[in-house]
């Protein structure tokens, strides 16, 4: 049987990982900038991480949401504490998109309204209602196309502004982070005026901090960099450090009843024994402190490379903007200089999102093989 060709690959096959390194078949060692996709928080094989999942594993893997799963709790009460969001209401499912797609379902519920606002080079995942949310018509079937969502500019208000007042907007939905459609931060006043509209015409405000979440950015979630609270707020990726894990932050004004939502998988013990051992990592090695310090750091040497036009991002979610493409450079970094970097929608964009722990060696030596590829490509 063939797989679904769907992927284009990079000719390198993984054996093993160990915190921001993995190694290939061949006996090669490379740094992991990419975090396989912004999902490896705390590191590969993190010794905390193996072993509250081998501990839960010896006890019990799994059981539907027919039971208590008392470690549910535990994950609330810690993500409450770390988050700042402790009045918010959690639910648990399995990955980035089921997360939006569940948030986009509940505030149409609250409302009782159908339409969403959505912004230009968004990506919110590929199932219906994710799809539909996300500026991309290539992966958007006709099927997906049923859903009523206007796309905006960002840092523009005034179209916002005129759906709002024709009256049927359940919600407005965007990234702390802009991550796939090319790595870009939203103003304060943008995310404050979108706040401010939202309660204006009782929308509600969704944030997608599946990519810019869990620490990433320097602080817990994105938007907190512009003081501002959300209604509700996506979360997957470093949520499980590669375990496949998503969830939602509700607000209390939504009321929960029976049967509203619901999952086969979400919750499971070891999807939350993987979570807590990662908000624990977080705090006890400090990891949004070092996220902050560090990230900015690396984004100012980051800016003096060769060709380097602009670093845009904060903390380890940082896009290197050049003005010219960066295939080769990429292909360069993971072929020949054993580092593996991330892509977006901008061809003229590397992506970085390591791990929260990467240290300052690490970053050192990216700087300096970064500056050595773009030098023999003769790029500058
Ligand atoms: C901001 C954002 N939202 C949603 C998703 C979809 O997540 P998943 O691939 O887990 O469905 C992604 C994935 O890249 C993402 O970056």
């Amino acid at each position: 049987m063939n797989l679904f060709d769907v992927y284009p690959l990079l000719p390198i096959t993984l054996t093993h990982g160990e915190m921001c390194r993995v190694f290939d078949n061949q006996g090669n060692a490379y740094y992991d900038l990419y975090g396989g996709h912004a999902v490896i928080s705390i590191g590969h094989s993190h010794p905390h991480y193996l072993q509250r999942l081998q501990e839960q594993m010896r006890k019990i893997g799994y059981y539907s949401n027919s039971v208590g799963i008392p470690i549910q709790q535990q994950v609330a009460d810690k993500l409450g504490k770390l988050s700042n969001y402790d009045e918010h209401q959690l639910f648990f499912c399995n990955s980035g998109a089921e997360a939006v797609e569940n948030a986009l379902k509940l505030a149409s519920f609250h409302t009782g309204k159908s339409e969403v606002i959505a912004f230009k080079k968004g990506f919110h995942g590929r199932t219906s209602g994710a799809v539909a949310v996300t500026d991309n018509p290539k992966i958007q079937a006709p099927f997906n196309q049923c859903h009523q969502v206007s796309f905006h500019e960002v840092e523009q208000v005034d179209t916002v502004r005129e759906r709002l007042e024709a009256g049927n907007v359940a919600a407005i939905i965007i990234e702390g982070i802009r991550g796939v459609g090319g790595i870009y931060v939203p103003s304060s006043w943008f995310m404050q005026s979108l706040r401010n509209l939202a309660d204006k015409y009782e929308a509600l405000l969704i944030i997608d901090e599946i990519q810019s979440g869990f620490g990433r950015s320097g602080k817990f979630f994105a938007h907190q960099h512009q003081n501002i609270k959300a209604d509700i707020i996506t979360m997957a990726k470093g949520m499980g450090n590669g375990f496949p894990v998503g969830g939602i932050l509700i607000d209390q004004k939504i009321k929960a009843s029976f049967g509203l939502l619901g999952t086969t998988y979400g919750g499971n013990h070891l999807a939350c024994a993987a979570t807590l051992a990662v908000l624990e990592v977080i705090e006890e090695e400090e990891l949004m402190a070092h996220v902050a310090t560090a990230g900015a750091e690396w984004k100012s040497a980051l800016a003096q490379c060769p060709g380097v036009v602009s670093v845009e991002g904060e903390g380890f979610m940082l896009g290197i903007n050049f003005d010219f493409p960066i295939k080769d450079i990429r292909r360069q970094l993971a072929l020949d200089r054993y580092i593996l970097t991330g892509v977006s929608a901008n061809p003229n964009q590397i992506r970085l999102l390591p791990t929260l722990n990467l240290g300052k060696a690490s970053m050192d030596h990216f700087v300096d093989q970064l500056t050595q590829a773009v030098k023999s490509l003769e790029l500058v």
